[in-house]
């Protein structure tokens, strides 16, 4: 098999136009923006209408990062599509994907673990191509968590959004690709969960409808305490294993859950504030979307340079963790929308 390198050759991002602020929330829980702004950073997320799905704000997406690395539709040779909110329990939201890009026959599959979504998908997608199987994936984090909340909870209600972030992934003479460090534990999947809508608690009825089983339940202190933990472990292992020191972390680009679990990582890290990236205020958790996100603003502020090395880390519903060592190439330019057609 061949071996090369790997890059991110384009970028992309888009979240749809609705706004659910603080103040919205306010009006709908007993909550407050004091509450929400303390405990976990967030002000506002956007979320999408009902009749567009998944697959929609992951075309514009798509589109963005296919732009933004210069190429046209058909020069993918993979379409990958990290969600948990997926357009049909089956077929794989990649596949549409795929077929509105007007590439059928192109292979696609979806990566369905949550917000390590894009991480194990950076993995995977840069695993394909270093070994040849692949010259070129399309590698979209997208998804509509507000779908799957129970806005009666004020636990989870104030935390997601939606949105999707894209890169192309390419074979390139130098790699990328430094390290990854991933992980997963199942002992107790119902620490972040959906209860029905699978084959374990049978047919979804009207009455789990009605009271809200099929909506997301989180012992938020649990995960918590597990995300600070993993985050940190996760980081030291793939650093480690790039033969980096964390003070030549050039970037910390971090899933956002919550402002508090990333600001005990990049203390950890001994991160200055300026070097760690947060969007949290402005989108809440897209899960599988938000590091592809954050990658793609700091992208379109000309923050990244080449040569800069990026940890990105994440973890979520699983449980699950990673993080991979990056080092970026500075020809890309970031495209990006906020109120593209979908949404
Ligand atoms: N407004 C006001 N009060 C609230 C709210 C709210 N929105 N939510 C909870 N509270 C109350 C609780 O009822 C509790 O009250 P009590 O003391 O009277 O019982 C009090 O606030 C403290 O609750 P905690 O759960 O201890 O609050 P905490 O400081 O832990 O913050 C939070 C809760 C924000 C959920 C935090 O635990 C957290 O961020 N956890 C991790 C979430 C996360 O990272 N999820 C990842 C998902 S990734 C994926 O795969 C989808």
């Amino acid at each position: 098999m061949n071996q090369s390198g790997v890059r991110i050759a384009g970028v992309g991002h888009h979240v749809p136009k609705g706004i659910l602020t603080n103040a919205d929330l306010e009006r709908m829980l007993d909550t407050s923006d004091e509450w929400i702004t303390t405990r976990t950073g967030m002000k506002e997320r956007h979320v999408a209408t009902v009749d567009v799905p998944t697959s929609d704000i992951a075309l514009v997406a798509a589109r963005n990062a296919i732009a933004s690395a210069g190429i046209e539709a058909k020069d993918l040779d993979c379409v990958i599509v990290a969600t948990v909110t997926p357009d049909y329990q089956f077929p794989a939201t990649a596949c549409i994907v795929g077929a509105k890009l007007g590439i059928p026959g192109v292979p696609a599959f979806d990566i369905s673990i949550a917000c390590s979504g894009f991480i194990y998908g950076l993995t995977v997608a840069s695993s394909l191509v270093r070994t040849g199987v692949f010259k070129r994936v399309l590698l979209i984090g997208a998804e509509e968590l507000s779908r799957i909340i129970n806005y009666d909870d004020r636990s989870t209600a104030i935390l997601f959004g939606d949105g999707a972030g894209a890169v192309v992934i390419e074979s390139s003479e130098h790699d990328s690709f430094l390290s990854s460090e991933l992980g997963a534990d199942g002992s107790n999947p119902k620490n972040l969960y959906v209860e029905v809508g699978g084959t374990a608690a049978g047919p979804i009825s009207a009455e789990d409808i009605a009271t809200k089983r099929n909506k997301v339940v989180m012992n938020g202190r649990e995960v918590f305490r597990f995300a600070v933990t993993k985050m940190i472990e996760a980081t030291n292992i793939a650093l480690e294993r790039a033969n980096v020191a964390p003070r030549d972390v050039t970037w910390l680009i971090p899933h956002q859950a919550n402002r508090r679990i990333i600001d005990a990582a990049a203390k950890h890290l001994d991160m200055p504030p300026e070097r760690v990236v947060i969007n949290i205020d402005r989108y809440g958790n897209t899960s599988a979307a938000s590091i592809p996100i954050a990658l793609s603003e700091t992208v379109a502020a000309g923050k990244l340079k080449d040569g800069d090395v990026i940890l990105f880390v994440g973890f979520g519903g699983g449980l699950s963790w990673g993080a991979v060592a990056w080092r970026w190439n500075g020809d890309v330019k970031a495209a990006f929308s906020t109120n593209g057609k979908a949404g």
